[in-house]
């Protein structure tokens, strides 16, 4: 996947389906040679991603749960000349971690970066409606899953004496919305999570960093802003568009790649200013289920 020109494949596709224009921002080239390990990469910001980190010159796992998700990631990279392989799995499940990691590194070589992407966002509803299951269920996706890869690949990364994670936060950790507490709870775990860990990473080789968008249209936050009746969340932030997949996967690509090397535990922030801006969030209306109401009513 090398050649001049805009990247007319990668970037062109978002991860829901949806043509945009392929950005002007060239990044083939900084990632060649390496193998990344994208999680949620079946649609959404982690198509995006994957797709990105392809177009740079990365051979890519394409892990999902959902397996006709995975396979058209995967195969959109391979129609555009990248190295991807689908990898079909419930990261919420130990044994199935394990076994998409092994499916990863035998199809396509040892794990240099590993993206954090897959989060379960969890029904809206008020904290007072969740179950313990529910609570169960988002923790393992989002934080569980999460830190038990980054400890998973850690040991190779060290020996290679190189290696990058990169975990999906959010900025609902520092300015929650009601509704998502569980969600929440878990952005705010995985930011600690990578401070933590790039303390103990460091030393061996492992730059392990964050990153933090605010509304990007795609997947479920396109669901969720429908659901809300205000589908263009734009106004919220202070550059008057709302975020796009590639805003966060070119972002990923820059943090992945040696134009960091001396970046580490950093949460960087990608929300075109949201977190600065006063005006109301779509997404915070408060017409949402009460305690005392049922959880879809
Ligand atoms: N979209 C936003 O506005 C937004 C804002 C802030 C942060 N984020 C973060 O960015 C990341 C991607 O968000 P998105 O909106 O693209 O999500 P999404 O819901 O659109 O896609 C998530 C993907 O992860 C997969 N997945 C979910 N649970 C899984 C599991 N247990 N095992 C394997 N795969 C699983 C899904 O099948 C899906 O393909 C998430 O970490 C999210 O918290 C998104």
């Amino acid at each position: 996947m090398t050649g001049s020109g805009p990247p007319a494949g990668p970037t062109a596709v978002a991860g829901d389906g949806e043509r945009r224009p392929a950005s002007k921002f060239d990044m083939s080239g900084w990632l060649d040679g390496r193998v990344a390990f994208v999680t949620g990469a079946g649609s959404g910001i982690g198509a995006d991603i994957a797709r990105r980190m392809a177009y740079a010159g990365a051979a890519v796992a394409v892990v999902d749960r959902n397996a006709d998700a995975a396979t058209a990631t995967a195969a959109s990279i391979q129609a555009d000349g990248g190295r991807s392989w689908p990898v079909v799995a419930d990261l919420s499940v130990a044994s199935e971690r394990r076994l998409a990691l092994d499916v990863a590194v035998s199809k396509l070589g040892g794990v240099d970066i590993l993206v954090n992407n897959a989060a379960d966002h969890g029904t809206r509803h008020h904290f007072l409606q969740v179950g313990p299951d529910e609570w169960d269920r988002i923790l393992a996706t989002n934080l569980t899953a999460t830190a038990m890869l980054c400890q998973a690949v850690a040991p190779s990364m060290s020996q290679s004496g190189s290696g990058v994670i990169i975990n999906l936060a959010a900025i609902q950790a520092s300015l929650p919305l009601p509704t998502y507490v569980s969600y929440v709870a878990t952005k705010g775990g995985i930011v600690s999570l990578t401070r933590a860990l790039a303390v103990e990473f460091g030393p061996l080789g492992i730059r392990v960093n964050a990153v933090s968008p605010g509304a990007v249209a795609s997947g479920s936050t396109r669901h969720a802003l429908a659901e809300s009746g205000n589908p263009d969340a734009s106004s919220p932030t202070l550059l008057g568009r709302m975020g796009t997949g590639d805003d966060v996967a070119s972002v990923c690509v820059f943090l992945a790649s040696q134009a960091a090397s001396f970046v580490t535990g950093a949460v960087v922030v990608v929300d075109g200013g949201r977190s600065l801006s006063r005006q109301a969030d779509p997404l915070s209306d408060l017409s949402r289920p009460r305690p005392n109401q049922t959880s879809r009513g």
